[in-house]
């Protein structure tokens, strides 16, 4: 423990913030002393006592360049030098967070809670020299890895939505919690469904044209999220699936694809994207290809009867081919590509 407790005391009220009723926040940079504040804010000692205590277990072990020393009065050092709105007008948003309330005992603004320097790391060095190669920042530009700056969030949120994070594909691609997530910022844009999408397309640009083609999820009209597909913090299906499977996350909405049908279509029950894929697609439903392309991928002339005025150019689809193939094209017959409970289903016409 490399605090005394001068260095812990000013969790406990030393920092004189508060929010108003009407959202606002204010800040005083006077001090005042541990005893006082004790008084004033009516926190027993025990209570205190034992709140340090849970914090200091939850303390990160501070990144090499840090230092290990904690600023003496804890958010009001800090607030000191970077008092308001400029160069960084968000900053005191955080108060309207989850993470600024204070009641709550597990947050970093709580009673005996390491405030600002539970993220950015002890900051006692950085407040002295104003170094930034002496406080984790959290910028790309950071000294400190990805892996070195999410250890101060991992250090509270390990539980069970964290679970995958380790050897996660974010992860071992050298992703960081802040690159999703704006913490001084009242909304977190990746939270919400509307503003999610933004955040993803930071990074991953061919699935921002893929959602802008015709036949879409409807990702950008704000009704579905990212993540009611994929699992951000990692997963143990291929590409992040949120269900072991891609049928399996499928039927989280399409329930009525998954059956049990009477006459299975043998690729529907495997995998939906040998037709469809699941982000966007230039032709109609999501489908890969148009019929009767599509069909032919797998299924050839051979043994197709020769239904009347079909003939033999059925699944040719090249010219002469059937009127039976306008429009609907195979479908037109084979109606139920999903599968059927139709007693004479078999064929997937009704
Ligand atoms: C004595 C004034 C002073 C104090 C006290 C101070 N800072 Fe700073 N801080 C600065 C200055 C100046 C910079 C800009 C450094 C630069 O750009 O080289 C800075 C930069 C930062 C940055 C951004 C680093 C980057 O990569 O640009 C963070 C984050 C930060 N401070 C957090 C804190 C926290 C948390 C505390 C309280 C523990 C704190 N500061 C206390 C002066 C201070
Ligand atoms: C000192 C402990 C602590 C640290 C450090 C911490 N958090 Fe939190 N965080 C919390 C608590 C407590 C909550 C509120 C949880 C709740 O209400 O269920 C929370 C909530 C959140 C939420 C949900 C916010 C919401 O509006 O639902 C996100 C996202 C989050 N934290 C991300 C982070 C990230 C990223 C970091 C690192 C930059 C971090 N946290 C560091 C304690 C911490
Ligand atoms: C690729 C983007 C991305 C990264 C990286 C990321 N998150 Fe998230 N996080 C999200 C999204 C999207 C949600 C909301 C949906 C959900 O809960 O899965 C979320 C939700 C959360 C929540 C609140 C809901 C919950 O599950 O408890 C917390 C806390 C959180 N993230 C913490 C973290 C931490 C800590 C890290 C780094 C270890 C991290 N996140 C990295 C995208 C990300
Ligand atoms: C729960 C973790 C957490 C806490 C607590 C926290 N910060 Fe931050 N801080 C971050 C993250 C993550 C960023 C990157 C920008 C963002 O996510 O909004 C950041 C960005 C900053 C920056 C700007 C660096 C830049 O990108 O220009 C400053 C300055 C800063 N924080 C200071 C503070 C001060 C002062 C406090 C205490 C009042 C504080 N932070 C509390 C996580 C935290
Ligand atoms: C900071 C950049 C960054 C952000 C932001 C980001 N990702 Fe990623 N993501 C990556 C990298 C890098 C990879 C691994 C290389 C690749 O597959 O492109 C990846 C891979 C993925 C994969 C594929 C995993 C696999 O195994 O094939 C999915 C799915 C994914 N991200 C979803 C998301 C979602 C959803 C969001 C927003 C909530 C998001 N990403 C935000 C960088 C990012
Ligand atoms: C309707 C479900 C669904 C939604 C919504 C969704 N995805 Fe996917 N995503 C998938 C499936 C399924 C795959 C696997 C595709 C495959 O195996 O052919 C995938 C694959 C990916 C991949 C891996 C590379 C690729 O394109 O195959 C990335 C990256 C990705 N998604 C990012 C995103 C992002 C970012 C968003 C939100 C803007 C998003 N996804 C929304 C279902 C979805
Ligand atoms: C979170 C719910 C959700 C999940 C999961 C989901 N979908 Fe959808 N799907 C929708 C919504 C919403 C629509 C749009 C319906 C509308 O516009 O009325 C849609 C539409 C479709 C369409 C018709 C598109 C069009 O242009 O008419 C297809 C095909 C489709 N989904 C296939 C899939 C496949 C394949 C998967 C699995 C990879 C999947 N869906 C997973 C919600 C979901
Ligand atoms: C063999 C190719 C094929 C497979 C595999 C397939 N689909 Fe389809 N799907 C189609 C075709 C073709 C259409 C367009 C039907 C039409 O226009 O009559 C379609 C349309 C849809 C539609 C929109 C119209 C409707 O029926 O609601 C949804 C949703 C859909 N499919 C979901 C799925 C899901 C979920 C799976 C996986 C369980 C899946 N599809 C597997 C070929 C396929
Ligand atoms: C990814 C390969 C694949 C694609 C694409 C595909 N099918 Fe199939 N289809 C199969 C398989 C495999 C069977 C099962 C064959 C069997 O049981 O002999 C099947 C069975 C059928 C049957 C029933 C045949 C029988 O003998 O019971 C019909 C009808 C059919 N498919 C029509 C279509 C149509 C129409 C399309 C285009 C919308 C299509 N298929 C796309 C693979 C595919
Ligand atoms: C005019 C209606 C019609 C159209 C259009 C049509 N089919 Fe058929 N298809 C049939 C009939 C009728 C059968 C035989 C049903 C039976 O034997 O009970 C059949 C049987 C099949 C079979 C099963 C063959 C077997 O060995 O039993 C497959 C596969 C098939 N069609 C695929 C296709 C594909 C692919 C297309 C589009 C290129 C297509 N069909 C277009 C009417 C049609």
């Amino acid at each position: 423990m490399p605090l005394g407790l001068s260095g812990r005391s000013r969790g406990v009220g030393a920092i004189s913030t508060r929010t108003m009723g009407n959202g606002q926040t204010t800040m005083k940079t006077k001090k005042a002393s541990f005893a006082a504040l004790l008084l004033l804010s009516g926190i027993a000692f025990g209570v205190a006592t034992s709140a340090q205590g849970a914090a200091a277990a939850a303390e990160p072990a501070p990144a090499p360049g840090l230092g290990t020393q904690y600023s003496e009065s804890g958010a009001d050092t800090c607030l000191q030098c970077h008092p308001d709105a400029t160069p960084f007008p968000q900053l005191l948003q955080i108060f309207k967070t989850k993470h600024g309330v204070r009641a709550d005992k597990r947050t970093p603004f709580a009673a005996g809670g390491l405030q600002c320097e539970a993220c950015h790391g002890p900051g006692a060095k950085h407040a002295e020299s104003t170094s930034k190669d002496a406080i984790n920042s959290f910028k790309n530009t950071s000294f400190l890895s990805p892996e070195e700056r999410n250890k101060f969030c991992l250090n509270c949120h390990r539980g069970n939505a964290r679970t995958g994070w380790h050897a996660s594909t974010h992860e071992s691609n050298n992703v960081a919690c802040s690159n999703c997530h704006k913490i001084h910022a009242d909304r977190d844009p990746v939270l919400a469904t509307a503003t999610q999408a933004d955040v993803c397309y930071n990074c991953h640009k061919k699935q921002r044209a893929d959602f802008n083609k015709p036949s879409v999820h409807p990702v950008r009209f704000g009704r579905i999220a990212c993540n009611e597909c994929h699992s951000p913090h990692g997963s143990s299906a291929q590409a992040l699936l949120a269900k072991p499977t891609v049928n399996q996350t499928c039927y989280t909405c399409h329930a009525e694809k998954r059956g049990p049908f009477l006459w299975e279509h043998a690729p529907a029950a495997e995998d939906c994207t040998l037709c469809h894929t699941a982000h966007g697609s230039v032709y109609r439903s999501l489908l890969r290809k148009n019929a009767p392309l599509l069909c032919q991928q797998c299924h050839t002339v051979a043994g197709h009867p020769a239904v009347a005025r079909t003939g033999a150019a059925l699944p040719g689809g090249t010219a002469g081919a059937s009127g039976f193939l306008l429009a609907g094209s195979c479908m037109n017959c084979h109606s139920q590509v999903h599968g059927s409970n139709h007693p004479s289903g078999v064929k997937l016409m009704r």
